[in-house]
């Protein structure tokens, strides 16, 4: 596996490969990687004939200072991780090769509705961040395809959403979320519950299990008040608990014949926040 920091060794070794006409997949990540992350890499492994990684813990999309200092920063393990899993090039850059004073990094969508519920409205700034930061990561890479899990539903949709007003020709391709064994969604987060809280945050799969279960049983009002009561427990506080068409992620009202239709939460677990979502529906052709 290749490292490079700097975004000139990266482009020139890139550059070669596109030449001798290679398919480019790229996994972005903030690090202190897991298996989530893995299935990431292993499907980019799947579609392309390089699969690209970066780490990179993005200032600008940390709404809380506290959060982006105790982020979890774990070069080693990770770079064995990749090379275990077969990565070919892992991109480690430091925050001046991302902004550099001379380059416009600003990234000018207006996404509308699509930031103003869930993740948009509980941490102001945070999409305009990730957008600005994979934006840049995609004018450095310039994959074919960009890798991104389904744990970030509203993420993917926001990133859909850049890719096509601006009109890039990379590919967005979605894995889906991994989950512990007890169902808990991996996050580099979890490192940070206890033994105890991990292993009780399994409610909040559990939670979204039981909706999904009984969606056709109550309307969508009782089933966010039944989820938000199942998963309020000593120190778990869910944030927020959204039943919303899966393509605008507008909150609804009735499923009706909605043929995408997604629960998104936020918790808090202790003093972490985690986030988690299911497909209620999905019968788009
Ligand atoms: P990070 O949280 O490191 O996640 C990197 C990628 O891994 C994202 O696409 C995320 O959805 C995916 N991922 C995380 N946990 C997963 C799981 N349990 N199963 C499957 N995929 C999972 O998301 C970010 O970083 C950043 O916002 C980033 C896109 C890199 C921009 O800074």
């Amino acid at each position: 596996m290749k490292i490079y920091k700097t975004v000139r060794g990266l482009q020139n070794y890139i550059a070669s490969l596109r030449k001798s006409k290679k398919r480019i997949g790229y996994v972005p990540t903030m690090g202190a990687l897991h298996s989530g992350h893995m299935s990431l890499i292993q499907l980019s492994n799947k579609q392309c004939d390089i699969t690209v990684c970066s780490i990179f813990v993005n200032p600008t999309q940390f709404n809380e200072k506290s959060d982006l200092s105790k982020y979890p920063r774990t070069f080693d393990a990770d770079s064995a991780l990749l090379k275990k899993n077969k990565c070919d090039i892992l991109f480690f850059p430091g925050v001046k090769e991302i902004y550099p004073k001379d380059v416009d990094t600003s990234v000018k969508i207006n996404f509308g509705k699509l930031d103003s519920v869930m993740e948009g409205a509980h941490r102001p700034g945070h999409f305009d961040g990730v957008a600005q930061v994979v934006k840049r990561l995609l004018d450095i890479v310039k994959p074919h395809e960009l890798v991104m899990g389904q744990k970030d539903f509203q993420q993917v949709a926001i990133i859909r959403l850049m890719l096509t007003t601006l009109k890039m020709k990379t590919k967005l391709v979605v894995g889906p979320t991994v989950r512990e064994a007890h169902g808990l969604a991996m996050s580099s987060r979890n490192e940070r519950l206890s033994k105890k809280l991990r292993h009780e945050a399994a409610v909040i799969n559990d939670t979204l299990l039981w909706v999904k279960d009984n969606i056709k049983k109550y309307d969508i009002s009782t089933l966010e008040k039944k989820a938000i009561k199942k998963m309020t427990l000593p120190k778990f506080k869910p944030e927020y608990f959204e039943i919303s068409d899966g393509l605008t992620l507008q909150p609804l009202k009735l499923v009706g014949r909605k043929k995408y239709v997604v629960a998104c939460t936020a918790v808090w677990a202790g003093k972490v926040r985690l986030i988690d979502n299911c497909i209620l529906i999905n019968i788009l052709d």
